[in-house]
């Protein structure tokens, strides 16, 4: 089999009694049409060829097989299939040795299942991440994985789609071998060991999945449909092991396929293969250059953004100097860093020696003589565009010549800002979401001035951060905090009109947002969006703009800080309805004159998506983002829109256009042009 550049995706070469079998498949080595068939054709030669007693499965390049091809997912299945390949290597009558590493997930991981033998790479990462595609295992990873490991870990691993690192199995039976280096002579040992023993296929699968006696299936379920929430692919999962957990493996294997076949034609993985494309869509500069190595980092400002940017870096293994005005501050801003690590620590999500490793790249100053040494300096001060030019011109005259300079700012004017340096092509925007070291979005703003390399160089280092990264041009708000405002202002609006803060947060979270709308306001401060649109003329044309936000900062309730906002709360911080607050928005209401009624949630929810689908095309109108999905990368990634509905704009796209437009044109007649614009349909269609 040969791939698009004709060169041979499966290479077959004899080495004494040993075949290799090379899989040779950029850039993952997925499990494609082509891989598959040259894996039987290659297994098959080596069957026939009498002087061959062991193969070894193995990958070039930078993995092993990260799964099936998710490429081919959508389109018509053609043969050979990946359970009937599994199969051919599960009764191969000659030993088949998988050698592991890099990443293999999904399907790569089944294959090194249906194997007799694994051998594995320290740090190899192996998973089932299909439930993250809206799937679950195709090809025997419910099946055999409960076998050799348990149903507890593997129910784990597979309805949570996370990979684990080899060393985190090692106790199992999963490993024949685990190498710190060498992977293929030591693997090529292995098989040379085999091939000369007498009892080459030594180990079967038992009969039925591993259970402990303790093993509680209702506490599993529970706890999976809660982790779930809304996602059927887990829940799936969990089926699927109960159902089959005392079936032999060909009535377990048939179950698996049957329910596996019927998830990939749901909604659900259609939006959740719409999100995988579009974030590595999002993560394509939309120039091209060659990126500048960026291994020494520094931040000005060492607030909750600017410690929380430090600790990002420092995660990702870069130097970090961290600089601040004065002593005090800058040992204020370091022991953030240090909390924030050590918060980590405590969740598990690192360890003390990584703990250790990233303190000791991390140093703090308060001149600016000592940013010499960064490649890219990160403002991260007060959101005031006049205290921003004056820290970029103090970094611009002690830079290095070479370096990137790039702004935190949510919502300021980044053109104007990048204006005021010797070289505005080296300026660029990194909007971080707060906390910066958890939350996974990255708007990278490309301004009128950044050239390709400055850009390309920003896109490479928010990969590195472990950042979903977008590409967004400069407004007001950039496209994150500018969909963010159109759909606040539905939400307050609604308000307004005679809907209650718990029904409209209740709406939005059963529809499957991560939190309700309100409920976000006084976590993070109703007065920080306040202050923002204050910098702005108020739109005349909206007199009912925000009044339900303005009330309440006006009552000095502006969320948790205050100890009320939307919400009162008691004493354990638990949020409590209270009506004094609906009171307030509707006094306001009177006053505006607006006209209330009553909503139903499913009016609420339409009302809040459709605001989101009009801006979004508004912004692919304005050539703020390069993509329609790139509004909904934004929105699954910073604000907990449900993974599985794809986003906004793909919401739009399975209405359809027709019907996009018949809706907008309702609320246009209702509620005039200014406010819900003619949406330019071509980007649905496109
Ligand atoms: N099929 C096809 N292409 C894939 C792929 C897959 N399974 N996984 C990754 N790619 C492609 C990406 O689209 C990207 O392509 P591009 O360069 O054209 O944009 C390229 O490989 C590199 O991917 P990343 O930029 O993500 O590279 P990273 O090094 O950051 O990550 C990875 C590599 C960890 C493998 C990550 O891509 C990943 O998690 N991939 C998804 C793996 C997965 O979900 N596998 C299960 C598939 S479902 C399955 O196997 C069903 C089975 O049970 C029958």
């Amino acid at each position: 089999m040969l791939n698009s550049s004709n060169k041979a995706v499966v290479n077959l070469q004899y080495l004494d009694k040993v075949a290799l079998i090379s899989i040779d498949y950029p850039p993952v080595n997925a499990l494609s049409q082509s891989v598959k068939s040259g894996l039987l054709d290659a297994i098959a030669k080596a069957n026939n060829q009498p002087e061959i007693n062991v193969m070894i499965i193995r990958c070039q390049s930078k993995t092993f097989i990260a799964g099936a091809d998710i490429k081919e997912f959508g389109k018509p299945a053609t043969e050979p299939f990946l359970p009937d390949v599994l199969e051919t290597i599960e009764k191969s009558p000659k030993p088949i040795i998988a050698s592991l590493f890099g990443t293999c997930l999904g399907g790569g991981f089944e294959l090194a299942l249906a194997c007799q033998y694994r051998i594995a790479l320290t740090q190899t990462k192996v998973g089932l991440p299909e439930v993250n595609l809206g799937l679950i295992p195709g090809s025997g990873g419910t099946q055999r994985l409960p076998r050799i490991i348990g149903v507890k870990q593997s129910l784990d691993l597979i309805s949570s789609g996370k990979s684990v690192t080899v060393n985190a199995l090692e106790k199992s039976e999963l490993f024949d071998a685990i190498y710190a280096q060498d992977l293929d002579e030591n693997t090529l040992n292995f098989a040379q060991n085999l091939s000369n023993s007498s009892n080459r296929i030594s180990k079967t699968l038992p009969e039925f999945m591993l259970i402990d006696d303790d093993f509680d299936w209702e506490i599993q379920k529970k706890s999976i449909v809660k982790k779930a929430r809304g996602s059927n692919a887990p829940v799936a999962v969990y089926d699927v092991l109960h159902h089959t957990h005392q079936m032999k493996l060909k009535d377990g294997l048939a179950y698996e396929r049957e329910t596996f076949l019927k998830l990939r034609d749901s909604e659900q993985a259609a939006a959740l293969r719409h999100i995988f494309a579009a974030e590595k869509k999002a993560a394509k500069p939309s120039q091209q250059a060659t990126a500048l190595n960026v291994n020494h980092v520094s931040v000005i400002g060492g607030g909750n953004m600017g410690s929380g940017i430090a600790t990002c870096a420092l995660l990702a293994k870069l130097q970090v100097l961290l600089i601040e005005q004065s002593e005090e501050a800058l040992s204020f801003g370091l022991e953030r860093v240090r909390k924030n690590l050590s918060s980590m620590v405590k969740l598990q999500r690192i360890s003390e020696q990584q703990y250790h490793d990233c303190l000791a790249q991390l140093y703090g100053s308060c001149d600016y003589h000592d940013l010499q040494k960064s490649e890219l300096i990160i403002e991260a001060v007060f959101e005031d565009l006049e205290i921003k030019k004056i820290v970029f011109a103090q970094i611009d005259k002690h830079c290095a010549l070479n370096a990137i300079l790039a702004s935190n700012t949510s919502y300021l004017d980044i053109n104007e800002l990048a204006l005021s340096v010797k070289q505005p092509e080296k300026v660029v925007g990194l909007h971080f979401f707060s906390p910066a070291h958890v939350m996974k979005l990255l708007e990278v703003v490309n301004t009128a001035s950044t050239n390709a390399q400055t850009l390309a160089t920003a896109m490479a280092l928010g990969k590195k951060l472990n950042k979903i990264i977008v590409e967004v041009g400069v407004c007001f708000g950039f496209a994150a905090n500018r969909t963010y405002t159109r759909y606040g202002r539905e939400i307050q609006q609604m308000l307004l009109e005679g809907a209650t803060v718990v029904q409209v947060d209740n709406a939005m979270k059963n529809w499957g947002m991560a939190m309700g709308p309100l409920a976000v306001q006084d976590l993070s401060g109703i007065e920080i969006g306040h202050n923002a649109r204050s910098t702005q003329p108020f739109p005349e044309h909206d007199q009912g703009y925000f009044r339900a936000a303005a009330t309440l900062v006006a009552a000095n309730r502006l969320g948790r800080k205050t100890g009320c906002g939307f919400y009162a709360y008691d004493e354990q911080g638990q949020a409590i309805a209270d009506p004094t607050v609906d009171q307030l928005i509707k006094e306001e209401a009177q006053k505006l004159q607006i006209k209330t009624k009553d909503f139903t949630d499913e009016e609420i929810v339409h009302r809040a998506l459709f605001a989101l689908i009009s801006e979004g095309l508004t912004l692919m109108d304005n050539g703020i983002v390069q993509n329609l999905s790139d509004v909904d990368v934004i929105w699954v990634n910073g604000y907990g829109f449900p993974r599985y509905k794809g986003g906004p704009m793909f919401q739009a796209s399975l209405m359809g256009a027709e019907k996009v437009k018949q809706e907008l044109d309702i609320l246009r007649a209702q509620f005039g042009n200014l406010i819900w614009p003619e949406p330019n349909l071509k980007w649905l269609n496109s």
